[in-house]
């Protein structure tokens, strides 16, 4: 097969919900149309489970475990898929937002009952910045939920993303009859225990098929109206307007029941895109260009606590990455070979000898890697798109044990590289601030601190709303703005100047006070 059609066979997206939505079951659904797996549960028994809430080293336990399974592929169709695994429960962490970056697409799973949930929002808001193309799935048709028409304005609202439904429902809950895919124009009728040799005889692709009231003992009047208002109040599909990021296709269903699921399955496969390549600061790189490239989007440290070792999560973006070669690191312009680089197929690891764009390969680090290094055949680009998020918990961090600081001081370094939190300096007083997404993270790093390091820490409370990474084109009225606020001036771990916002009133303040400095929430910009 030529790079060109490996391209075209592959789709990478990231797979998004609110924890308990039913993304692990969505997932497995998917695995089994592809033959990745052969029963039901296989995904799950690596979910980390969420009765483990405080026991951070549980999770960490469980994490390793469920490594295998954030990235999963599978053959379907013909076509190559890989899925990302977004984390979430108490592991939400800022690598949970890069993953996306990997991403081709998402798609996105809500449940019909609750709508949309925070976690969903907060990682939507990050898909949207990238201009990623979404698909949502609206689950747990079988329970009692909210009428569908309240939750497209829910999500239009609440996700700011314009929708068009392609599958519709007729009822919920008790009263489930089935959902008619308007994407490929056909019926198909629930039926949870029923179990019948030909499946099609639940499909019907004739509304007017006399049959039909009858089957689904139900008047099919009240789908032909709603169907009549879904056209007329959303926008025609259009493919472009999808791949673009203006609409946001809409599919109902089940994943419990299997139901609807493959509907979505097959419109994704039709619509989504194919492996984009990237964006690097020197130049854009299309993924049919011959050059292997691709960047480092995750970090996973502790797989075995036996073995101090780490992999690294690498997306390629162009070219064919292969066994054995030698890759230029170009943060470290430094020659490196992978003797064991490994795809990663349903819940199992192999070593691999070749991957195409598109694809996730670990490799299996010793230190040299950190988030967001590009490796290439040579060239010195680096990707773009490996934002850090301004955090949402802050400590400040000192050192408990005065005869381990150099230890404190690596540990630290090295846990910020792997993207397990952000580090801020005080511009006045030195003082380290860890900031997060989770409040996890502030265990987890103090344990691996004193586990792989061998040094002690201990936090202290900082009163501390938002960092914002400032930027002006007016340079004097920059460090003026700087000099006046020192004692709420930080530096990030790049150097770049950081504004601590102590409340949402001294934000405001401050941008209405310096209208020419822009306050960034993301370190891109
Ligand atoms: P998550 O990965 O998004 O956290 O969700 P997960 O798939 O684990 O699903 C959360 C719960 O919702 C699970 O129940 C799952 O069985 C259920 N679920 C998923 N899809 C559907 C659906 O279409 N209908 C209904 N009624 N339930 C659904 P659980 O009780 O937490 O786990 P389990 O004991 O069933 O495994």
């Amino acid at each position: 097969m030529t790079l060109k059609q490996e391209i075209q066979k592959r789709k990478t997206f990231a797979i998004v919900s609110h924890p308990d939505a039913g993304k692990t079951t969505l997932t497995e659904k998917f695995l089994l149309f592809g033959g990745a797996i052969q029963v039901a549960g296989a995904v799950k028994s690596n979910k980390i489970t969420k009765t483990a809430t405080s026991d951070f080293m549980e999770i960490e336990k469980q994490r390793g475990i469920s490594v295998a399974t954030s990235v999963m592929g599978f053959e379907y169709r013909n076509y190559k898929v890989n899925i990302l695994d977004t984390p979430g429960h108490q592991d939400f962490a800022e690598d949970t937002f890069r993953t996306l970056t990997a991403a081709d697409s998402a798609i996105v799973v809500i449940d019909a009952a609750k709508g949309v949930e925070p976690q969903t929002r907060r990682l939507v808001e990050v898909l949207r910045m990238r201009d990623t193309p979404i698909i949502v799935f609206v689950n747990k048709l079988d329970r009692p939920g909210k009428d569908p028409f309240e939750l497209m304005d829910e999500i239009e609202e609440t996700l700011n993303i314009k929708v068009r439904p392609l599958s519709w429902p007729i009822g919920m809950g008790n009263d489930f009859k089935g959902v008619y895919d308007i994407y490929s124009q056909k019926l198909k009728l629930f039926r949870p225990n029923e179990k019948s040799d030909d499946e099609n005889s639940f499909v019907f692709e004739d509304l007017d098929d006399a049959e039909l009231n009858e089957a689904m003992g139900k008047d099919i009047s009240t789908l032909k109206d709603d169907l009549e208002l879904v056209d007329g109040v959303y926008p025609e599909f259009k493919h472009q307007e999808y791949q673009s990021a203006n609409i946001t296709p809409v599919f109902f269903g089940s994943a419990l029941n299997n139901f609807g699921v493959q509907e979505i399955l097959d419109c994704f496969l039709d619509i989504a895109p194919n492996p984009l390549g990237g964006k690097a600061e020197e130049r854009t790189v299309k993924p049919e260009e011959n050059n292997f490239s691709g960047f480092v989007f995750k970090i996973h440290a502790n797989l075995d606590p036996n073995h101090r070792d780490r992999i690294a999560f690498v997306r390629i973006n162009s070219g064919i990455f292969k066994r054995n070669q030698f890759y230029h690191h170009v943060r470290q312009d430094k020659q490196i070979r992978f003797a064991s680089p490994t795809a990663f197929m349903a819940s199992k690891k192999s070593v691999i000898d070749e991957a195409y764009p598109g694809d996730i390969v670990g490799l299996h680090d010793t230190g040299h890697f950190k988030i967001g290094d590009t490796l290439t055949e040579g060239e010195k680009i680096h990707f773009k798109g490996m934002p850090s998020f301004s955090p949402e918990l802050f400590k400040y961090i000192e050192n408990a044990d005065p005869m381990k600081s150099k230890q404190l001081h690596k540990g630290i370094d090295q846990l910020m590289d792997e993207g397990v939190a952000q580090l801020f300096t005080g511009r006045t007083s030195g003082r380290k601030i860890i900031g997060t997404v989770g409040q996890l993270q502030f265990e987890v790093i103090q344990y691996r601190l004193l586990h792989e390091y061998g040094a002690k820490c201990r936090y202290e409370d900082i009163r501390l709303y938002k960092t914002c990474w400032i930027t002006s084109d007016n340079k004097e009225v920059l460090n003026d703005f700087i000099d006046r606020k020192s004692r709420n001036m930080a530096i990030d771990k790049e150097g770049r100047d950081v504004f601590l916002a102590e409340s949402p009133f001294a934000l405001q303040m401050a941008q209405e006070k310096y209208p020419e400095i822009e306050f960034h929430f993301t370190s891109e910009f």
